[in-house]
């Protein structure tokens, strides 16, 4: 079935790079459900890549993801460091990788971007462009955004015996528009360069939990009540970015702080507080 639908894209469409975004990405499902994703971000992306050989379309770029790193042995984390996975999710990101890595072996001629994303907030200028998660947001900033806008009560800080500045889970949050900027220069980069790449987007800099939410309320003058809980199992204390790579080979740099982050996440949830329904 999907197979088909895939195909009849290729069928009726004339192109010659794919970006591919479609996947699951939430953690504790795929600890519940790893057939699930396996199906999905494994089998339906294999199917992809059978149909793009088929139509000799091979240029690639690939959303994938820092959770490949698992637990670094170093920050920043550049792009050679060792690869693990701690659950289904990050094994399903993995396991294309490596899938990617064998095809170009095979045959020369793909031109592939890995593109490991750190962790991507905020939303399009215009508000009309955001974040909508299924249900209760696993993820801090729309979990952050909700309890601004009055649909959640406080954020529960996972963790605050870190050792970090100030005890809790340090990130490297990056601009989505910055990021869809590094995927526009991945595709110029593959015009003139074969083989597999991975790159880091992320800004390089880590700002803990405590500083998402503090510089929330600055920037928008709004309170954001918290409370500290236990530790969310299979979180990393400390993950933030080398972008040097995607700085040096793609002519890519993050532009935007953390301030236009948590301005832009505020817009589109005040604009859209019931997200797309509205
Ligand atoms: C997670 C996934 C990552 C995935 C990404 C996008 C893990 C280990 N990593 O990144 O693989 O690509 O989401 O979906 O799960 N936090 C709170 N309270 C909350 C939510 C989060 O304190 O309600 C904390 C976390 O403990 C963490 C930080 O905020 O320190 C960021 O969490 P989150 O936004 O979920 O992203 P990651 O866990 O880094």
């Amino acid at each position: 079935m999907y197979f088909d639908a895939i195909e009849e894209v290729f069928k009726t469409h004339d192109f010659n790079s794919v970006m591919h975004f479609a996947g699951f990405k939430a953690v504790g499902e795929s600890v519940q459900f790893p057939i699930k994703y396996y199906q999905n971000n494994v089998v339906g992306t294999l199917f992809l890549f059978e149909i793009m050989q088929k139509y000799n379309v091979k240029k690639l770029v690939f959303s994938s993801s820092a959770t490949v790193y698992g637990n670094p042995q170093k920050v920043p984390i550049d792009e050679s460091s060792p690869l693990s996975a701690t659950n289904p999710y990050g094994r399903t990101k993995i396991i294309v990788e490596d899938m990617l890595r064998d095809l170009y072996q095979s045959d020369p001629t793909w031109r592939i971007a890995i593109l490991r994303y750190f962790n991507p907030i905020g939303a399009h200028k215009s508000g009309r462009i955001g974040e909508q998660p299924n249900g209760i947001p696993t993820n801090l900033m729309p979990y952050i955004t909700q309890v601004a806008i009055g649909k959640r009560e406080k954020v529960f800080v996972f963790g605050h015996d870190y050792k970090t500045h100030d005890g809790t889970g340090v990130r490297d949050y990056i601009h989505v528009v910055d990021l869809v900027r590094g995927h526009v220069k991945a595709l110029e980069y593959l015009d003139s360069h074969e083989g597999v790449e991975a790159f880091n987007l992320g800004t390089g800099k880590g700002y803990s939990v405590l500083d998402l939410i503090k510089t929330f309320s600055e920037v928008n003058h709004v309170e954001i009540p918290y409370e500290f809980m236990n530790r969310r199992s299979g979180d990393v204390a400390i993950s933030y970015a080398d972008p040097k790579k995607a700085n040096e080979l793609l002519h890519w740099r993050a532009k935007y702080g953390l301030e236009e982050m948590c301005e832009d996440s505020w817009r589109w949830q005040r604009l859209n507080p019931n997200g797309y329904e509205d």
